[in-house]
């Protein structure tokens, strides 16, 4: 389709319009939107501010998502539509539920899961791979008001004991393995040494037996009365109706990395979740009942959460869900084999996706093999889409190709170029306007505004949006200690940027130790606590630091004990191996340099920006307030040469 676009400088009209309505009138605003939605009982408020910074979206109001993402559309007639398209490169197989075929294996595992003690508010971890039972599970969860916390199967035993402890589920779902390529991953036993590890272990695990993965790890109905077969308890079960909530309860937790090592539990609710997902996906994607969208991530991260299984659902669209990857699985042209099967008409994908694409086939030769006609725009978030990677999209795809910035907090785009509402042109390195809802600013260390044009913290007023982070699980000062205490009145979003003179929203990067690497969402700090619990190692620090395939990689630097003799390359297998074991093969944790000490302020804090610029040869300043220059000249001597 094709729609006028502005001359740059020269604001949409219809985004203008709906941009001042959600602040200025911010309950009118979205209890329209909240229209889109079938409640048990409708809002008659929008938002609750009475216990201000929590605040609440729709408090008077019940709903069920999942009624919303399946009964709703069988009930209007549209139960023969294809829901969710399952397209696996590493079985390789391909399915396609019906909303009617997809609600009835929801509503027998939400029996399931009813069956196995699991009442409203209850925890439910899921630790799956991208076949359609994780969104399945999901979905039986939100059927019955329990709340689901979805752990990223790159992520080792150690950290998802943690997420279990944080959370304290009654059960576990997991599958019998994933699918990498050249290597299965075996799930179960990660999953026993977690509920090992953990001190509030699930009651029981829940195993979806994969006919492709075999072998002796998979065999756990000997490991006792703890484990059960999904298929089993399915053949058994009655199937689960919808239950009520309230459209503050929450939904989900999903775990995201901090600055230390415990990850944040950022918790989702029920309702402001549907209404703002719901309106995003006309407004900002253009998508709706008919039309086929593709979010290639994994159900692990936030934008599975939101744009595989959710937002699709909840507005009658059919969603893909692909296991695979960009290139390899067998080849570059592996993206557009699926487009062109399965007519997408919205791919969401991470730039390093593309530059891995582009990596591979810079001509675009798998491209030319492909009709991806049916798509219309190619959306891209997870890091910033740098102008390289977009001009090579723009010119290969002939589609309008769109970064759009969010984080697992927000749950949707902070800022975007809003495709179904009013496209606007796009500028290479900006993920272009703030949403409507989100007063987004910038602010120097002082919390004073800086002028267009000048970088400083990207700040979001208060209240979110709805269908942002009601908080963190349990832990109310945590919350308020990380996103709201920095600046009063604004959420903090641990990104840097800036504000052009026509309004264009540019992200640089973050001002915390959270880095990006391929998409990911990682902690520095605690790779840095896995490699400073190694025997040789005196202090270390771990940065993120630039890479050409996967935006950011991180990179340890280590101080040994004094008296210490170990060759470096065997410390570098032993650490890789060590961060590997307790945080995950997703770390990609593989450069490690012995350095003879870190640059560090007076105070002690180690200067991370400063050796970031080092290790990426840009220039810097020595921070005025360095302990000793010297240890700056020799780690540049070092990384430079
Ligand atoms: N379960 C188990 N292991 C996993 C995993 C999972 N779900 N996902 C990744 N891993 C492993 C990989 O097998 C790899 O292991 P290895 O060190 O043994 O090779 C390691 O974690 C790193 O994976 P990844 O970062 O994906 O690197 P890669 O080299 O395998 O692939 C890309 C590179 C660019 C193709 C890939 O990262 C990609 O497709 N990125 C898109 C990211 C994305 O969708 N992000 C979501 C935000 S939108
Ligand atoms: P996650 O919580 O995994 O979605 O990661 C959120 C972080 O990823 C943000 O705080 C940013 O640092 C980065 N990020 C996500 N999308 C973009 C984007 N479009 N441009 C720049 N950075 C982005």
């Amino acid at each position: 389709m094709s729609r006028t676009e502005h001359a740059p400088g020269t604001r949409a009209e219809a985004y203008a319009i709906a941009f001042e309505e959600s602040l200025e009138h911010p309950d009118t605003f979205w209890l329209a939107a909240a229209d889109a939605i079938a409640w048990d009982s409708a809002p008659t408020l929008a938002l609750d501010r009475s216990n201000a910074p929590m605040y609440r979206w729709f408090p008077d109001a019940t709903l069920n998502t999942c009624f919303n993402a399946l009964d709703r559309h069988v009930r209007d007639g549209h139960g023969d539509e294809p829901a969710l398209i399952y397209d696996s490169a590493m079985v390789p197989t391909k399915r396609t539920y019906t909303y009617s075929e997809l609600l009835a294996e929801v509503a027998r595992f939400a029996g399931v899961l009813a069956g196995q003690g699991v009442a409203a508010g209850d925890r439910v971890v899921i630790y799956m791979p991208m076949i359609p039972e994780a969104a399945i599970a999901m979905l039986a969860c939100a059927r019955i008001g329990a709340v689901h916390s979805v752990v990223f199967g790159g992520f080792a035993a150690k950290e998802l004991a943690t997420r279990i402890d944080d959370a304290q589920p009654v059960v576990l779902v997991t599958a019998s393995g994933g699918l990498e390529p050249g290597r299965t991953v075996e799930y179960l036993p990660i999953v026993d040494q977690a509920v090992e590890m953990s001190e509030y272990p699930p009651h029981t695990v829940i195993v979806k037996k994969r006919p492709s993965i075999h072998g002796s790890a998979t065999d756990y109905r000997d490991r006792g009365a703890l484990w059960s077969d999904w298929d089993d308890l399915a053949a058994d079960a009655a199937d689960a109706d919808p239950v009520p909530v309230a459209a503050t309860d929450p939904l989900y937790i999903l775990y995201t990395s901090g600055t230390t090592g415990k990850p944040k539990g950022v918790v989702r609710d029920n309702g402001g979740h549907a209404v703002a997902l719901a309106w995003s996906m006309r407004n900002l994607y253009d998508i709706g009942p008919g039309d086929v969208m593709w979010s290639a991530s994994d159900v692990g991260w936030v934008v599975g959460h939101s744009y595989i299984v959710y937002a699709p659902l909840l507005v009658g669209a059919t969603t893909v869900m692909y296991e695979g990857k960009p290139v390899g699985t067998p080849d570059a042209g592996a993206f557009w084999r699926v487009i062109e099967e399965h007519n997408v008409s919205a791919l969401f994908t991470a730039p390093t996706a593309i530059r891995a694409i582009r990596k591979a086939d810079p001509d675009a030769v798998e491209l030319a093999k492909y009709d991806v006609s049916s798509m219309a725009t190619l959306f891209t978030a997870g890091e910033r889409l740098d102008p390289d990677t977009y001009s090579w999209a723009t010119e290969k795809l002939g589609v309008p190709v769109v970064d759009h910035w969010w984080q697992t907090e927000t749950g949707w785009a902070i800022c975007a170029n809003l495709r179904g509402l009013d496209p606007m042109p796009i500028k290479a390195g900006s993920s272009t306007v703030p949403t409507p809802g989100y007063r987004v600013g910038i602010v120097d260390s002082e919390g004073v505004p800086v002028p267009s044009g000048t970088e400083g913290n990207i700040v979001i007023a208060l209240p979110l949006p709805p269908g942002t982070l009601a908080g963190l699980w349990r832990d109310e000062e945590r919350f308020v200690k990380s996103y709201l205490s920095a600046f009063d009145g604004y959420y903090l979003t641990g990104d840097t940027g800036f504000i052009d003179d026509d309004g264009y929203v540019f992200v640089l990067g973050r001002s915390d130790d959270v880095i990006n690497v391929a998409g990911h969402r990682l902690s520095t700090g605690s790779m840095e606590a896995v490699v400073a619990s190694h025997p040789a190692v005196a202090e270390c620090a771990v940065i993120g630091i630039h890479d050409d395939l996967k935006g950011q990689r991180p990179s340890g630097y280590v101080v040994l004990k004094a008296g210490v003799e170990i060759e470096e390359d065997i410390l570098r297998t032993e650490l890789v191996a060590m961060v590997r074991e307790q945080i995950g093969a997703v770390a990609t944790f593989r450069d490690v340099t012995v350095v003879p000490a870190l640059p560090k302020t007076r105070s002690g804090k180690i200067l991370r920006k400063t050796m970031r610029q080092i290790a990426d040869n840009v220039e810097y300043a020595v921070p005025s307030t360095i302990e000793d220059a010297s240890v700056l000249d020799a780690l540049e001597k070092l990384l430079r040469g």
